[in-house]
Parts: C-alpha cells; structure tokens; sequence
C-alpha cells in the first residue's frame, strides 16, 4: 500500500480502521480498489466492507470527515462522499441468496468470509483489513493473487452467471479494461448461460445499466467486439450485428474523441453517448425508436442519439451547401458537443469536416466588439431592433466583414438608416 497509494488516502485509510476500532467492528478494504491497486491501476473509488452496522459505520464516517452520506437501507449499504477526496461505497458485509435467475438478490448480514465468497470473480475476492493491529493484511480467500498474477477472469463457482447475468457483461469489461483472460471454465459458462439466453432475462434497467457501463469504458471499441463474439448485441436490439461498416464507424468515433480531447477545450461530458450514436447508426430508423424507448438511458443523452439518428444524414446534407460560417454557425449552434463529435465521424467530406472543426474551435468564441449598451449610447431606441442588429453584427463577425469596432459601428449605422 506504501508505494501505491497516495499518502492522503492512505491516512484516509488508518483512520478509517482506527474508527472501526473504537465502534468495536471490523472494516476491510474490497472489491475493484484493492484489484487494481496490487495491479498498480489508480482508482480511488474505495469500496469497505463492514462486520457489522455498514449504514451506521458510514454515518460515523461522514460525521468524523463531515462529508455527505446516502444510504440504500435494502442492501445495508451508503456512499460517503469526501469534499475533497474520494468516494467510499460502505457495505455491510452480507450473504446473497438469489430467489430467481437475474433477480435482485436477497440480503442477509454475514462474516467478510462469507461476502467475499458471494462475489463474481477472484481478482475481485481479494479485502485489506483496516483494523490497527492488522492494519494493510491482505485476505485471500479464493486466489485472487495467482489469478491478478495469472491475467485470469474466473468465476467462484459454477452457477455465478446464472445467479446474476450482468456478470457476463463484467467479465467482458474486465477482461478488456484490464487486458485479462477468461480462465477456460468460467469462457465455457459463460457461453452456456448465454446459450440459455439467461441474459434475456434482465430488466431493461439493467441491460441499460450494462449497455452504459460498456459505452463508458475507456477503449468501448474492443469491449463492444468482444460482446459481439459471445452474441450479445442483439440483446440492445435483435437487428444489432457485429459489421465491417459498424466496426469502421466505432473506430472513426473513437479517433473524433481523441481529436477533441487533442484541441484542450475540457473533458466531453458523455463521451459514451457518441459510440451510442454510432450503434444506433448501424440500425434501421424503427429499431433505432425501439431500442432507445426500451433502454432507460439517460433522457437527453437518449434525445440526442435520436436527433441524430433521424436528422444526422440529413443535417449533413446541409452542411455541405453552407457558404458562408454564419450558416454554417447556424445549422450546428444547437447541437450538443457529442453530436458534432459523431458528425465528424460520420462524414467523409474535407470541407464539412473543417466547417465542423471551425465551428467547436473558432466561431463559439466570436463576438461583436459593440453591446446593447452601445447602440443606446450611438443613440437607438431599446427594442426588439437591438436582437436584430447584435444578430447581424455577430453574423458580420464570423464572415469577416467587420474587423474593427469602428466597423461594427458603420454597420449599424447602415442597418439603422435602412429601416
Ligand atoms: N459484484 C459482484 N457481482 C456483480 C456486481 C458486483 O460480485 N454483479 C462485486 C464485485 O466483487 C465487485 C464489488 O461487488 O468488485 C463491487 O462492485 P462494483 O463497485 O460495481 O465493482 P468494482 O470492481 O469496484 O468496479 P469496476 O468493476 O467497474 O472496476
């Protein structure tokens, strides 16, 4: 733990077992912190498990960090959220009996024993003791440390996929964020628990939870291929296949992504959305309705793949007969970064391309050097008249037919005298 996590969080962490000391129950460090921190991976969303109270434990937490707490009463679970520092998902460490195949489980209170043996896979069995006198002790129970050293993705046991089907998506994203392998076995249960179609048995909530946490990974390229593999994109949509066509769009998509993130202008706040579109693009209109009706996914992310999917070929077309930046400004200043990152991708023409890249770069900057209060100053009268003509001054601008203020200022002159 000394090499590899931050001394702040480190603290963080001694504290946290010192806590756990004096409310006499034991905490563990678990789950994707500790996988990634003996990989040497920073992730500082800390996951406890708690011989005891989780929901209390979390609450004196809070109070001792004064940090914002929510709890999920059903699951003996909460979220601490530091002002300044990470997040800790608290459990309390518990049993899962699953009343049906893909059914939410039903919880019981148990030993860290038992809770790590009700988890997915072994590199995730894997819990730091906290407490003083063991503080930083590694527990592993079921070999998460030959398989993290082994690059193997395997299962606890042989019903795990059937339990909870969503695991076959986690295996997958694993098994790509990580550049792991599915151990022999667990590749051959997956393959049967697909082949029972037990995934077909998820809600839509949480098929879209998955299909989101796909999106969301750091290389969605790969993880949506390797999907494609075991036959699990017509899950989204029964039309949705695996093609050269789909696989050179994902593949334009990611390179948008990294030309935008390349020009510095701030993170993309969805970038899953615009590999979204690209799916949605490799369906005909009606299932493109269908699947985004069915999947929960956020409303105006879920919006904007449907602009596109409807408008996108058609703004396109657009594109290519502006002239002049101010209707180039015009036909793409309501559109969502995301949008115009998958038009990017889309299109094939050079001059739509720098018409897309003048207008995320150069013309959201633009503005008129005058302002309302300068056209009452040279005398207007305030109305309507003033959103006209800062408009024009505006178009004027990013057609270059004004430079300077005195510019701007003949041409309202001009404008007002025409009236
Ligand atoms: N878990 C599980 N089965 C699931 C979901 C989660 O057994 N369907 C277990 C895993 O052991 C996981 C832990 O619960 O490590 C916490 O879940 P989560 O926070 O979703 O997983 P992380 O591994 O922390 O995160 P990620 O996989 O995205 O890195």
């Amino acid at each position: 733990m000394k090499d590899r996590v931050p001394l702040p969080v480190r603290s963080l962490l001694r504290e946290t077992g010192q806590l756990a000391d004096r409310r006499r129950v034991r905490v563990y460090a678990t789950g994707g912190f500790v996988r990634d921190l003996l990989i040497g991976i920073p992730n500082l969303d800390l996951d406890l498990a708690v011989e005891g109270n989780g929901i209390r434990f979390a609450k004196a937490l809070a109070q001792r960090y004064q940090a914002r707490v929510t709890t999920h009463d059903r699951f003996g679970t909460a979220t601490v959220t530091l002002a300044d520092g990470p997040t800790f998902d608290v459990a309390t460490a518990r049993t899962e009996s699953y009343d049906s195949p893909a059914a939410l489980p039903t919880v019981r209170r148990s030993s860290i024993e038992e809770d790590l043996r009700r988890r997915d896979f072994t590199i995730n069995t894997l819990a730091i003791r906290l407490n003083t006198p063991h503080f930083g002790e590694l527990v592993d129970h079921h070999g998460g440390r030959r398989d993290l050293k082994d690059k193997a993705i395997r299962v606890l046991h042989g019903l795990s996929f059937i339990d909870d089907p969503t695991r076959v998506f986690r295996a997958i994203r694993l098994e790509q964020r990580l550049g792991f392998q599915l151990d022999r076995n667990t590749a051959v249960l997956m393959k049967e628990a697909v082949n029972m179609k037990i995934c077909h048995r998820l809600s839509p909530s949480r098929l879209s939870a998955e299909f989101l946490h796909v999106l969301s990974e750091r290389e969605p390229v790969k993880t949506l291929a390797r999907l494609a593999d075991f036959n699990l994109l017509p899950l989204i949509h029964p039309q949705l296949k695996w093609s050269p066509g789909l696989a050179r769009l994902l593949n334009a998509v990611e390179k948008a992504i990294q030309w935008h993130a390349g020009l510095s202008l701030g993170p993309l706040a969805s970038p899953w959305v615009v590999y979204g579109m690209a799916c949605m693009e490799a369906l005909p209109q009606p299932a493109v309705q269908e699947t985004l009706a069915r999947l929960t996914l956020p409303g105006r992310q879920t919006q904007s793949m449907l602009w596109v999917a409807q408008e996108g070929a058609r703004l396109l077309r657009t594109l290519n007969r502006t002239v002049k930046p101010s209707e180039t400004f015009r036909a793409l200043c309501t559109l969502p970064e995301e949008t115009l990152i998958f038009l990017m991708a889309t299109t094939r023409s050079k001059q739509t391309k720098q018409k897309i890249t003048d207008m995320v770069t150069t013309y959201r900057k633009v503005k008129p050097v005058l302002t309302g209060h300068d056209l009452q100053t040279m005398g207007l009268e305030p109305g309507p008249l003033y959103n006209r003509l800062l408009k024009r001054l505006f178009d004027a601008r990013l057609n270059g037919e004004v430079e300077t203020k005195a510019d701007e200022c003949r041409l309202v002159n001009r404008l007002a005298k025409r009236r």
